[in-house]
């Protein structure tokens, strides 16, 4: 089963991927880096998960960072150690040898470009992933696997980083020594060699001996590198079509894509977003929905539930079933409205614009339905809900063609309307 935010991020998958990681033998994290962040709650305490994957607070679980991920080593060892002061020390980690080595220059680079960028920056988490994934892309980049040898290793680094040092100096930032970055790597490769394999031929075993995988998600469909609001995006793909080629798994391995969703909308960071409201009843979304970015604790924006953005990425990446989250922050308004189709210059379109200059044209139209005030976080019985409530959830099931095969009423495991299995 693989995961995917149907968004821009946010959209509650740490509760679900929570609800699925005990039914697993395999938790698998694919792409993007710290810049991901879910709270998960295990046996009454909340643990924040950054780069781990969520199956991680269970010993029989085994948990896989693989091919497609950058890693800040630093960041995940920290992880590592507040999980161990909770008591969480008995743990399956895997981590790919072709893992991406996330860099302390790789974030002094993403911190300068966005201070250039000044009012046209990107809005990114600052820790270094876009210019990391670039390193990959333009063969640059360190791999978990050269911390198997130290004398190469050692090489490596000295043919890279007088590059890095040329970029970091053109925007005045601090320049790096090869001692300086070596004697970081020695110091977290004691600690990360014990868990370091080759996960692609893990995973291809673990897929004959019939395991059970859950493929989890990170960041949302609108981040996407290629598909989403470009360039307000991140750099990586979180669709579930790109899981294969970032773990080294056939087509024929994610067999099933359950898409997440929010009752409503929200984005952190910069770029396009059609239905965005403010004022007063954005702010009361807000605080009902404590929409503040986990990763960075910035206010998220927040708009109108989007059908054609949601219609757009369940033909991308063939979801069938969603799971829709946060619905009972919606009592927190009087009057619900639902974007059902994009116009542009007056004309109805029925594609997503690809350009920011389209996206910014786009206006949304609207149907208004009646919302409810009753507190719903009890409910566990679809048919218990409030008629208003069912309505929408119906409306969103009939206009998008997929079965909400979740309904999440609170931030707890409990709060869970569960209408089919998921996993
Ligand atoms: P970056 O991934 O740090 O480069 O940030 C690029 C964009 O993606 C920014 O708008 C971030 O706020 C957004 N972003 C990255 N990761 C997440 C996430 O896990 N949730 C929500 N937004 C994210």
């Amino acid at each position: 089963l693989a995961i995917e935010g149907m968004q821009w991020g946010d959209e509650g998958k740490g509760k679900v991927t929570d609800f699925c990681a005990s039914h697993a033998d395999i938790v698998v994290r694919s792409q993007g880096g710290n810049n991901a962040g879910h709270s998960i709650e295990h046996h009454g305490v909340r643990y924040a998960l950054r780069l781990l994957p969520s199956g991680i607070l269970n010993p029989d679980t085994v948990n896989v960072i693989a091919d497609g991920v950058v890693i800040n080593p630093k960041a995940m060892l920290e992880e590592l150690r507040i999980l161990s002061e909770k008591g969480i020390s008995s743990y399956q980690l895997l981590i790919s040898k072709r893992a991406t080595l996330l860099m302390p220059y790789h974030i002094e680079i993403d911190k300068a470009r966005e201070e250039a960028l000044g009012d046209k920056k990107i809005g990114t988490t600052k820790n270094g992933i876009g210019p990391c994934y670039e390193d990959r892309a333009s063969r640059l980049s360190l791999r978990v696997g050269d911390l198997l040898d130290i004398e190469s290793l050692q090489e490596r680094v000295e043919s890279i980083l007088p590059l890095k040092n040329l970029e970091l100096k053109a925007y005045g930032g601090k320049e790096f020594s090869v001692e300086e970055i070596m004697a970081m790597l020695l110091e977290v490769r004691e600690a990360l060699l014990p868990h370091i394999i080759d996960t692609t031929a893990y995973l291809q075993k673990a897929l004959k001996e019939g395991k059970k995988i859950l493929f989890e998600g990170a960041q949302g469909a609108m981040l996407c590198m290629t598909y989403g609001t470009f360039p307000f995006v991140t750099s990586s793909s979180p669709l579930a079509t790109a899981i294969p080629n970032n773990t080294g798994l056939p087509l024929t391995a994610v067999e099933d894509v359950l898409g997440i969703m929010k009752a409503y909308t929200t984005r952190v960071g910069a770029g396009p977003f059609p239905t965005e409201i403010d004022g007063p009843l954005a702010d009361s979304i807000r605080e009902k929905g404590h929409e503040f970015g986990t990763v960075t604790h910035r206010p998220r924006r927040v708009g109108w539930l989007d059908l054609p953005q949601l219609k757009y990425v369940i033909e991308i990446s063939g979801i069938k079933r969603v799971a829709l989250m946060l619905l009972d922050v919606l009592s927190a308004v009087d009057e619900l409205k639902l974007c059902t189709g994009y116009f542009i210059d007056g004309k109805e379109i029925d594609y997503m614009p690809s350009t920011v200059a389209e996206l910014e044209k786009v206006e949304p139209q609207f149907i208004t339905m009646p919302s409810w005030k009753e507190d719903i976080s009890s409910i566990r019985n679809y048919d218990e809900l409030p008629l208003n409530c069912r309505r929408y959830l119906e409306t969103i099931e009939e206009k998008l063609g997929v079965k909400i095969a979740m309904v999440s009423v609170g931030p707890d495991k409990e709060a869970t309307i569960l209408r089919e299995e998921l996993f």
